[in-house]
């Protein structure tokens, strides 16, 4: 028996009954847990190399460099879930110390076990069953990878946007194919992000300025629209398409004023709008693009994916989207690297300065700066280029992205499935319902499943969801329908009687997308059970007419 303290992290030599029936009289072992009051100790097993299998997930190999002084001589594999308890007086003498890099390994791996078993026993999909269970139109899709890597990120408790933020950012840049991805914290926050960033002055001419006007439409989602009217221009509401849910092309030239700078809209329910003609507008008259690709990352649009026609496009990882950090978004810079800075700069309070978090003077003249009426030399820290927020998410969130991002083929994959079985369904009642359209040209990445009821119907929208809902069915409405209705818009004229926006036309597929439209569910989680489940509580109500 050792008369040394017994410490995590330390190997020694035990003493072993008996393993697999043979008579071992010593052991190496790993201390995880030092003696308690009645003197026992958790410690793992520590095996030759060459007496464990590779695919056993929780061996971590160990040289003599891993050891603070000396080691065991020889290539070792802790594993880190054989664990006995023993009692101290079983320990023989203390072998040495491992470092701290190495011994975290052990932990983490002992932790991420755990959690992989967690994940199995509470998370893992039941069969659904609809006596019981909702159909839900949307929800985060993962499995233990998203949870071992959050977990593994919370021990690091690095916290702010740090490493994982920027693997996530470069990943999702290549996987799009633009310039650069910045995170922000919700796909609220990158069209607010993306929209501010055309308003630097450090665009000169073409920064976007109070009173000026941004084309968009009126049937959508009202964080699109919002940054507009935040930054004191005027969104000028085109008509929607019912079968694609997108902007009528055809009314862009009759919105078109003196004023106009920008375009900002998004591809509804992953739907494509009419990129080519959007963008030949928009080169046409000099004006720039904010796509709002939120609802639709993965989706093609002739071949190329939508998120890379604009200036900047925005991306939404709320739980409904195609992939989740819980809360989060980013903005993307299709082309132009100067837009990076200034993306980032509104992100970040409005600072000046580009370093990570945690790092300083990555400029190389951090007190060499002259900038505005500040003193010369002054802390490029705390120097502020823009009127900025602070608008990032946690490290934590980007690991789980990292995790989502790598499950995104698949999503896409499940996604379109799903549309296209509901659709192929769906398509007998025709004569009811009005029955959604890919974009000419598109492949998309459905956020949704949407709707019309007819208006010679024998029914109402009203009469079918409620149908649904209560067979836990979940619908949704296309978002704030016709946003020009909503009490928000119409009394945010800061008391004046003239209304924030402009309309162009009637806007009477605005208006029949809030009246009549809604959508189901097409995401990775549901089945065929769930799809075909959906199919007969709809057959139901329709046959009953
Ligand atoms: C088209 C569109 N843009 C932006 C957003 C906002 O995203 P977030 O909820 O992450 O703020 C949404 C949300 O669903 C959306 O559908």
């Amino acid at each position: 028996m050792t008369s040394g303290t017994l410490i995590p992290g330390q190997v020694v030599v035990i003493e072993v009954p008996v393993r697999n029936g043979s008579f071992e009289r010593e052991h190496s072992a790993l201390v995880l847990r030092s003696p308690d009051t009645s003197g026992e100790l958790l410690a793992a097993l520590i095996f030759n190399q060459d007496a464990v299998y590779g695919s056993d997930l929780d061996a971590i190999v160990i040289e003599d460099s891993d050891f603070e002084g000396e080691g065991l001589g020889r290539t070792s594999v802790v594993r880190a879930q054989q664990t006995l308890v023993i009692h101290r007086s079983a320990v023989k003498r203390i072998v040495g110390m491992l470092q701290p890099r190495a011994f975290s390994a052990v932990i983490r791996c002992r932790i991420s076990l755990d959690v992989k078993l967690f994940y199995e026993v509470f998370h893992d999909a039941r069969r659904f069953d609809p006596a019981r269970d909702r159909v839900p139109y949307a929800g985060r899709v993962f499995d233990e990878k998203e949870v071992q890597a959050a977990v593994d990120a919370a021990l690091d408790f690095w916290l702010t946007l740090g490493p994982h933020g920027d693997r996530f950012q470069k990943t999702l840049a290549e996987f799009l194919g633009v310039r650069s991805s910045v995170l922000v914290n919700s796909g609220s926050s990158a069209n607010l992000v993306a929209f501010a960033a055309l308003t630097s002055h450090k665009l000169g001419e073409r920064r976007i300025r109070p009173g000026d006007e941004v084309i968009t439409v009126a049937a959508g989602f009202p964080t699109t629209v919002n940054p507009i009217l935040q930054y004191g221009c005027v969104p000028v509401f085109v008509d929607s398409d019912t079968k694609t849910g997108n902007i009528e092309v055809s009314y862009l030239e009759e919105a078109l004023s003196e004023r106009t700078r920008a375009v900002m809209l998004a591809h509804t329910l992953g739907n494509p709008f009419d990129a080519d003609a959007v963008t030949e507008f928009c080169q046409r008259h000099g004006l720039w693009l904010i796509e709002d690709n939120c609802d639709a990352l993965g989706s093609l649009y002739k071949g190329k994916l939508t998120g890379t026609f604009g200036d900047l496009s925005t991306q939404s990882f709320y739980p409904p989207h195609h992939l989740t950090m819980g809360e989060g978004g980013a903005v993307n810079i299709v082309r132009e690297a100067q837009l990076k800075p200034i993306v980032e700069s509104f992100r970040d309070w409005g600072r000046d300065c580009w370093c990570d978090s945690g790092k300083e003077n990555t400029c190389g003249k951090r007190f060499g700066w002259r900038l505005g009426e500040l003193p010369e030399g002054y802390d490029h820290k705390y120097i502020y280029s823009h009127i900025g927020y602070n608008l990032k998410p946690l490290d934590i969130q980007a690991a789980i992205g990292c995790e989502q991002l790598a499950k995104l083929p698949f999503f896409v994959e499940a996604r379109r499935r799903n549309w296209k079985r509901l659709l192929d369904r769906v398509r007998p009642f025709e004569e009811f319902l009005e029955l959604p359209e890919a974009t000419p040209g598109s492949e998309p990445s459905w956020f949704g499943f949407m709707v019309l009821v007819r208006t010679e119907a024998p029914f109402t929208r009203k009469d079918i969801v409620e149908h649904l809902e209560n067979h836990k069915i979940q619908t949704r409405m296309l978002f704030g329908g016709n946003l020009a209705r909503q009490p928000a818009y119409l009394k945010a004229g800061n008391g004046s009687n003239r209304l924030p926006f402009r309309i162009v036309g009637n806007l009477r597929g605005a208006d029949r997308l809030m009246n009549d439209a809604f959508f189901l569910g097409v995401y990775p989680g549901l089945t065929d059970v769930h799809i075909d489940y959906m199919i007969q509580v709809l057959s139901d109500f329709l046959r009953k007419l």
